[in-house]
């Protein structure tokens, strides 16, 4: 039920680090799971039947499954402060407030790097700051890490709010995802770990976790827990030219420097065209995703007089942005805000 024993102890360690004391101390309890939804699933079945009365605290906007997921695993949610509409960024000061106002001892929902839908992180400060004052307040971090690699295009660094957390000595949770960063969206690849007290703690979180699956899915699958495993381990293999090239694509640095490129391009297309509003947040946001701030009414009329589709909430796939498309969609949007 717990999967591929080597694809699972390769994902811990991207995300808590190649040398982490806790993966040496056995204090992680992890399982091979259905992707990142499947790992949010099965933790927020865990929270349910271990942690009855407990809430969940969500940031407002967010991935919008993560509401149906809780409310299937029947965890009652609440919201906290995340987006600022106005300047398109984080409401530092807001989220703060509604991590001191939590009762002690909550659950919340962090994304872990390149926030969907809005692309807006905290800064490494900020997270510092979020960490202390969730230390405080005795609150349980579970972090959503659906992008690794695909914000910064380095691992390592789009894992800095984990390890943050790590440092304060949080016992966390994580979902991690392949579906993006390694593109293995169809063979439902990811991992839920759990940080706990000691050994004997984790074996126990483990088979509990195991318990749940059995009734929901049984086991995860192989194949695609081979490829992540293979691919992982080939990784060390550093001198080996095959591989080197296999990881610069791997965690999609092409990817993240292209979606990173053409953000500007978008920005300096719409700059040029003499678009009176700021267009800044388009190269502040980071990962897939674009918070736009246009209108449903915008986004409609992008739909139906030009053919560009994104969601209504104004969110643009930058992956589906390119060389060829960026000058025709600047002047859409420019057309339909011009007079905003
Ligand atoms: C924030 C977030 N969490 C989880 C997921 C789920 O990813 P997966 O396809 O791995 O289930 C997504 C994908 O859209 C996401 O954006």
């Amino acid at each position: 039920m717990g999967g591929s024993v080597k694809m699972v102890e390769e994902t811990l360690k991207l995300a808590y680090g190649e040398n982490s004391d806790l993966i040496k101390d056995k204090r992680i309890a992890a399982v091979q799971a259905l992707s990142g939804t499947g790992a949010c699933r099965l933790f927020a079945d865990f929270q349910k039947r271990f942690s009855p009365d407990s809430q969940i605290y969500i940031p407002v906007p967010t991935w919008s499954n993560h509401h149906n997921i809780w409310r299937d695993a029947h965890v009652p949610q609440r919201t906290f402060h995340y987006y600022h509409p106005e300047t398109k960024g984080l409401d530092f000061a807001s989220l703060m407030d509604d991590i001191k106002n939590a009762p002690n001892g909550s659950f919340f929902l962090l994304h872990a790097c390149a926030h969907n839908p809005t692309g807006v992180d905290p800064t490494e400060e900020q997270w510092k700051e979020i960490s202390y004052q969730m230390k405080v307040k005795g609150h349980f971090a579970f972090f959503d890490m659906a992008y690794q690699g695909f914000a910064s295009g380095d691992p390592e660094r789009d894992a800095k709010s984990i390890r943050i957390f790590l440092e304060d000595g949080h016992l966390i949770g994580c979902a991690q995802s392949y579906a993006k960063n390694m593109g293995l969206y169809g063979q439902r690849i990811g991992c839920l770990s759990v940080v706990c007290e000691d050994e004997k703690q984790a074996v126990a979180v483990k088979s509990q976790l195991q318990q749940l699956a059995r009734p929901m899915y049984s086991n995860p699958p192989v194949h695609g827990a081979l490829i992540v495993s293979t691919i992982l381990v080939s990784r060390k293999i550093h001198d080996l030219e095959y591989y080197s090239a296999i990881i610069g694509s791997l965690f999609s640095q092409g990817m993240a420097d292209r979606i990173i490129g053409m953000r500007t391009t978008l920005r300096e297309n719409l700059e040029k065209l003499g678009s009176p509003l700021s267009w800044e947040h388009i190269t502040k946001q980071i990962g897939m995703f674009c918070y736009s701030g246009m209108t449903p009414e915008q986004v409609d009329r992008l739909t139906n007089e030009f053919h560009i589709y994104m969601t209504r909430n104004g969110r643009i796939s930058m992956a589906g942005v390119t060389t060829g498309n960026v000058g025709y969609l600047a002047n859409a949007i420019h057309e339909v805000t011009k007079s905003a």
